[in-house]
């Protein structure tokens, strides 16, 4: 899978690990920054990953920041885009079974570095099941504001 994963300041670590982690799986990565630990903006890291998801660039997205509450803020205003923020393995496999989430968000200041990869590996994993799901997810990109 082309995995796109960018962070700010807050989720800079979490992004050295599953960017390693990704690669080290056969996975192709690419990173959205940043280069370190500077304190820097979130929306436009979360903007970089959610256009490259969006435009078909990259198959998923990650994002991490402190909480993964702007992150997932700012992606989820990318048309197309479903940015599921993830702190436990049961949202992370039904955020892909029932919402076909293309981006995960993670918060670092939130769960540990375990968690956070087990979460990943499950959101890889786990396959949208259509059906009923479908037109709800669809429904979500007709809303006019
Ligand atoms: C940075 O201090 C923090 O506000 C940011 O990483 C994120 O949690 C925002 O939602």
């Amino acid at each position: 899978m082309k995995v796109i994963v960018g962070s700010d300041h807050a989720g800079f670590n979490f992004k050295k690990m599953i960017l390693s982690h990704l690669a080290k799986n056969g996975h192709q990565v690419l990173d959205a920054g940043p280069e370190d630990t500077t304190s820097c903006d979130y929306p436009h890291y979360a903007f970089k990953v959610a256009r490259a998801v969006a435009g078909g660039e990259c198959d998923r997205g990650v994002l991490i920041c402190g909480t993964g509450l702007g992150m997932s803020y700012a992606a989820n205003r990318v048309k197309g885009i479903r940015a599921a923020l993830c702190m436990n393995e049961y949202q992370a496999r039904l955020s892909r079974t029932h919402n076909d989430a293309n981006i995960l968000v993670l918060g670092e200041r939130v769960i540990g570095p375990d968690l956070a990869l087990s979460i990943l590996e499950i959101w890889l994993e786990a396959e949208f099941e259509s059906g009923r799901h479908q037109r709800r997810i669809e429904l979500l990109d007709q809303v006019d504001g």
